[in-house]
C-alpha cells in the first residue's frame, strides 16, 4: 500500500510539477477579493458555461443517469453530489463521493474557501482532496473564470442531503495540497490564438486526465499524451479510452475541423443515440462537451492538432 502511495505521489507531483516549484506547501493565503458586486449576469452565464459544458463542475457533483448514452446528469440533481462513487474503476484507492457543491454543501464555506479547494485540493476542514477533482487544472483557470464558476454555484438550486465520507487506502498527506498560485498570473488567452485557447479550454476540461494513458500505478506517460487506451471497467459496461492525438490511422488525424464539431454535436443528445446501454455506453461526457460553443470546439480541434502523434490502436468496447 506504501509503494501505492508514493506511486500516486509521483503522478501527483508529476501533474504538479510541471506549473509549481513546490508540492506539500500551501503557500501565501487564498485571493481575497469577494464575489460580492460582481454577480453580474454576464459573470454567472459564464460561470453556468463553464461549470457545465467546459470544466463540468456538475457533471461530477450530481447523479448520472446509467440508462442513457454518455451518462447524462439526473435533472434536479445538479451539484447535491455524485449518486456513484469513484472506485478503483476510476484507479481510486478506496472509495471517493464528489460532495454536495449547492449552496446547501458550502453555506459556510466563503469565496476563498472555495477557490483554496477549487485550485489547491484543500477543502475547508483541511483535507486534501483526492486528484480525482481535478484541481490540478482549475489551478490554471484565469482569476475571473473562477470567480464566475463561484458566482454560478452559489446559484444553483439547494438541495439538502450530504454524500458519506470517502474512504481512502491511502494517506493523503503523502500526496500533500498544491502551491496556491498566483491566479492573477493566469490569463484567458485571446479566441483568435486557437491553439493556446484551445489548450486552455482542454486543461479546464481535463480531457488529458482521461485521454492520456497511465502505468498500472496511475503514474500519467506524458510522452504519450492523449493516445488513450485506459479501459473504464465500470459494472454495467466496458469502454476503452480513444486516441485523439493527430495519428492518421489510429487517432483523429485523419478527421476533418468539421466532421470533429459534427461528433461532439451528433453525440450530444443523450436520447438520439441509439445503443445498448448495458453494454456500448461511455463515460465521456458527451451531452455536456458537445454542447459548447462550437468556436470553442474548433480551437479543440487546433490544439489537438498541434500535439504529438502517437500510433496507439484502441478497441471502443473490448470484450
Ligand atoms: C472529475 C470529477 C470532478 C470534477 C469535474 C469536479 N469535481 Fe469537485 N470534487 C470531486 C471529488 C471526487 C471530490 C471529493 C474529493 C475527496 O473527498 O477527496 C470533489 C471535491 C470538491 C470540493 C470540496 C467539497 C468538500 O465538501 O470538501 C469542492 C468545493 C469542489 N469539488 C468544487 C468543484 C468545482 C467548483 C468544480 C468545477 C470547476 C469541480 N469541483 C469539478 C470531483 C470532481
Ligand atoms: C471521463 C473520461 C473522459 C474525458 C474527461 C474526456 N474523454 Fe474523450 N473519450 C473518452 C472515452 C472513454 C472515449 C471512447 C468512447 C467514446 O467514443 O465515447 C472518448 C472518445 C473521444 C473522442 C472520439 C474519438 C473517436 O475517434 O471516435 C473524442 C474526439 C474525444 N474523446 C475528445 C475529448 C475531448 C476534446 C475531451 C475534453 C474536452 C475529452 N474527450 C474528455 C473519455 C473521456
Amino acid at each position: 500500500m506504501r509503494k501505492f502511495a508514493v506511486l500516486c505521489a509521483l503522478l501527483f507531483v508529476s501533474i504538479a510539477s510541471f506549473y509549481f516549484s513546490s508540492c506539500n506547501n500551501t503557500g501565501k493565503e487564498a485571493e481575497t477579493q469577494t464575489t460580492q458586486n460582481k454577480d453580474s449576469v454576464a459573470r454567472i452565464e459564464r460561470g453556468e458555461y463553464l461549470a457545465n459544458h467546459i470544466a463540468l463542475c456538475v457533471d461530477c457533483h450530481s447523479t448520472r443517469d446509467i440508462t442513457k448514452w454518455s451518462l447524462p446528469v439526473v435533472p434536479g440533481s445538479e451539484g447535491g453530489g455524485a449518486g456513484f462513487p469513484f472506485t478503483k474503476t476510476e484507479m481510486v484507492p478506496g472509495v471517493v463521493f464528489a460532495p454536495n457543491i449547492t449552496p446547501f454543501g458550502l453555506k459556510d464555506w466563503s469565496d476563498d474557501d472555495i477557490i483554496k479547494a477549487m485550485t489547491t485540493g484543500v477543502n475547508k476542514k483541511g483535507d486534501t482532496l483526492f486528484p480525482i477533482m481535478p484541481y490540478h487544472n482549475y489551478s490554471r483557470a484565469a482569476k475571473d473564470d473562477i470567480y464566475s464558476i463561484i458566482s454560478y454555484i452559489r446559484t444553483l438550486k439547494s438541495i439538502d442531503s450530504l454524500r458519506p465520507p470517502r474512504k481512502l487506502d491511502i494517506s493523503m498527506s503523502m500526496l500533500g495540497p498544491l502551491a496556491q498560485p498566483d491566479l492573477s498570473k493566469n490569463v484567458l488567452p485571446d479566441p483568435s490564438d486557437k491553439i493556446k485557447y484551445g489548450e486552455y479550454l482542454v486543461t479546464l476540461a481535463s480531457c488529458s486526465d482521461c485521454h492520456t494513458p497511465r502505468t498500472p500505478q496511475g503514474v500519467p506517460l506524458f510522452d504519450k499524451a492523449f493516445s488513450g487506451g485506459f479501459v473504464f471497467a465500470t459494472p454495467f459496461f466496458k469502454v476503452a479510452v480513444a486516441n485523439i492525438t493527430p495519428d492518421s490511422s489510429t487517432g483523429i488525424g485523419g478527421l476533418s475541423e468539421d466532421a470533429f464539431v459534427q461528433k461532439f454535436k451528433a453525440n450530444a443528445n443523450p436520447e438520439k443515440i441509439n445503443i445498448n446501454p448495458g453494454r456500448e455506453n461511455s463515460i465521456m461526457p458527451w451531452s455536456m462537451y458537445g454542447t459548447m460553443k462550437e468556436e470553442d470546439l474548433r480551437a479543440i480541434y487546433s490544439y489537438l492538432h498541434s500535439v504529438k502523434p502517437v500510433t496507439n490502436k484502441v478497441e471502443k468496447w473490448p470484450k
